[in-house]
């Protein structure tokens, strides 16, 4: 791989495929990624913040930035972004919850490895983030049942009744199971789970002692009304009296800073934090990303990151609204959008005749736009392909509009046939 990467010098993740989003002869909705109009400010504001660490490491830190870090990170990192999400989620975010990671993906494979009995059970949606799934599928022992969806949340009934057939006693690490799931903006579905669902789910992990893994990278991204929907961790309320600590809130700055810096947090339970910085993992090379994180810490301390984040927020708002504008005036009768508050995806079902991959074929060839059909989102692919999601992210609002406009006069025209 590493070779192939060499001799055809690849830029980026998509570079490569015949789906490469950078390439202009299709327009590839399909990627949850910042496009360059957004990501071209890193550039200047990195240097900024580098010049401003790099100058404090030297003269006050004795150079410690580039020394193994400690497990859960620097102070000052944790601070900063304990600090911001605090104020972005009105809800108190602990410094001393913070675990810095390299993104949530590192965050997932870490808790998978670390508190999950490795022959025990994962819990997934229906439908839910397809590389999450190609994580969990690489621990050939653990067992992943998937859960029905609706437009509220995960279906309790279905996943009680799960619980109850699968429990049993892990003897060798924390937790017996873990459900995963995105329940602010889901991945790919656009859907936020309702409080009285987020509650219910929290009584649910206490009654059957299983782990709730949320990837939260898409929290602050609400384009309808003002409050952020408030996070799972916090409906896991420390002062309740059977309180023990079920719930991870694994973030990200994937989305709001750029990919490629690679730098996440998770919010974890005290009893999870002192497993989790005690892993052979983090020990070995101390701070999953220390570098990286110092020159965070110094793009909020200079208000570099704030501004960023909102110049991103204002581009996604913006396109999300005018992009669901168009199908909810055009969209063929039979077929359905869901339209999220929030995030980076639509969701859209073509009804029952439909067939997602089918469709994807014409609008390749006829109007040269790729997606992503909803089986790559299920467990057990074959059955579902009667939905496919659209990615609000890279693309200009008026590229998203015009594809848009285009989707539904070919999906006029695929129904009819
Ligand atoms: C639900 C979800 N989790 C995780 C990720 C990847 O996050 P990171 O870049 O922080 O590893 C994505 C990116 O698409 C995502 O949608």
């Amino acid at each position: 791989m590493s070779l192939l990467n060499e001799e055809r010098k690849l830029t980026n993740l998509f570079d490569g495929t015949e789906w490469n989003v950078y390439q202009s002869k299709l327009l590839n909705l399909g990627v949850g990624a910042p496009g360059t109009d957004l990501l071209q400010y890193c550039g200047d504001i990195f240097c900024k913040a580098t010049e401003h660490r790099m100058k404090i490491d030297k003269e006050e830190n004795l150079s410690m930035l580039f020394q193994y870090g400690p497990t859960s990170g620097i102070y000052e990192a944790r601070f900063e972004i304990a600090k911001y999400f605090t104020q972005m989620y009105g809800s108190e975010v602990k410094c001393e919850d913070l675990i810095i990671t390299s993104g949530a993906t590192q965050g997932l494979q870490l808790i998978l490895s670390t508190l999950v009995d490795l022959n025990g059970y994962v819990f997934v949606d229906e439908y839910t983030y397809m590389l999450a799934l190609d994580c969990m599928k690489q621990f050939q022992t653990l067992n992943i049942v998937s859960v029905k969806l609706n437009k509220n949340g995960v279906d309790l009934d279905d996943l009680e009744q799960q619980l109850k057939e699968k429990q049993f006693k892990s003897e060798k690490k924390e937790f017996w199971a873990m459900y995963y799931t995105i329940p602010t903006y889901h991945n790919p579905t656009g859907i936020h789970f309702s409080p009285e669902v987020c509650e219910a789910l929290v009584k649910l992990a206490r009654k059957y002692d299983f782990l709730i893994s949320c990837d939260d990278v898409y929290n602050i991204l609400c384009y309808k009304g003002m409050k952020v929907q408030k996070r799972l961790f916090a409906y896991d309320a420390k002062d309740d009296a059977d309180y023990k600590g079920h719930v991870i809130s694994n973030g990200s700055f994937s989305k709001i800073l750029g990919p490629g810096v690679r730098l996440g947090w998770m919010e974890v339970p005290r009893r999870m934090k002192t497993l989790l910085d005690s892993s052979g993992f983090i020990n070995s090379g101390g701070c999953l990303n220390n570098y990286t994180s110092g020159i965070v810490a110094s793009l909020f301390q200079l208000g570099l990151a704030q501004q960023h984040i909102q110049r991103m927020f204002d581009a996604y708002k913006e396109r999300m609204l005018a992009t669901c504008e168009v199908f909810e005036r055009d969209l063929p009768a039979g077929c359905q959008i869901i339209t999220p508050e929030g995030g980076y995806f639509i969701w859209i079902s073509l009804g029952e005749n439909g067939k997602a991959s089918e469709f994807l074929k014409m609008c390749m060839e006829e109007e040269k736009i790729f997606f992503i059909v909803g089986s790559r989102f299920a467990l057990h692919p074959d059955k579902r392909d009667n939905s496919f999601r659209l990615s609000i992210a890279f693309h200009s609002k008026d590229k998203l509009i015009d594809a848009a406009e285009r989707i539904c006069r070919c999906l006029k025209k695929y129904l009819n046939n």
